[in-house]
């Protein structure tokens, strides 16, 4: 299969874990909007949608499902959402998009999280070499805009390059620094790290809520992996 073949194959196979009815929450990307085209097709399975992004909250009501927040609907019992780079333990990194900070949310109130991907986002260590990113994928953080110098110095303290993404700026209004080079042979350390430097809101490091299961494209179909 193709990666787009692996992408569409990963967001049906997804469908597979809802049942009639539930509040589903629904990720952001290219492999999560392939999963809003596969629940388009099957109404009855989502009473409500909780959305990561405002991207995927006009994709969802484009596909008439209904979106609601988490106020608004029972916590989601399945989250659906792609990843940058999984390792053998399903701690993730995420936010390619610029979604992170509701992506984590969402995830954090979600039961249960399936992350979709192609193979080529799956990788022996969480810095390790993905397809995409054969130096590793960088670490995405959301951080008040007023605070990006300092905050890009520390992380060059620790050992980062960082790039910031020019005139972008995120649904909750702040801006993404792309953090490269770092050691995550500890990631739940990195990524405490990380958010409690002052002025980073949130960052891509999915450790301590890492998915459940992760559903991978492979040449020959869908490999369900869990936790080694
Ligand atoms: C969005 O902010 C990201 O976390 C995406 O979930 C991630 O980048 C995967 O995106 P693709 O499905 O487009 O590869």
């Amino acid at each position: 299969m193709t990666r787009d073949e692996q992408k569409r194959a990963v967001a049906k196979a997804a469908l597979a874990y809802l049942t009639p009815g539930m509040t589903v929450g629904v990720g952001t990307g290219s492999t999560a909007a392939l999963f809003i085209e596969q629940l388009a097709a099957r109404p009855e399975l989502v009473a409500a949608a909780v959305p990561s992004s405002e991207v995927t909250a006009a994709a969802l009501r484009a596909a008439g499902i209904r979106v609601a927040g988490l106020d608004e609907a029972p916590a989601p019992a399945v989250y659906v959402d792609g990843a940058d780079a999984v390792d053998p333990q399903l701690r993730l990194i995420k936010g390619a998009g610029g979604a992170l900070v509701r992506e984590k949310v969402v995830a954090s109130a979600s039961q249960f999280f399936v992350c979709i991907v192609d193979e080529s986002k799956l990788t022996d260590r969480l810095d390790g070499s993905t397809g995409d990113h054969p130096e590793g994928a960088p670490v995405p953080l959301a951080v008040v805009p007023m605070a990006a110098a300092p905050v890009a110095e520390r992380l060059r303290a620790l050992g980062g390059s960082v790039a910031v993404r020019r005139g972008y700026v995120s649904d909750d209004g702040l801006a993404i620094l792309d953090v490269a080079g770092l050691d995550l042979s500890d990631p739940e350390r990195v990524e405490a790290e990380l958010k409690a430097i002052p002025g980073v809101v949130e960052c891509g490091i999915f450790a301590r809520r890492r998915a459940d299961v992760v559903l991978a494209g492979a040449a020959s179909g869908v490999r369900t992996v869990v936790a080694s």
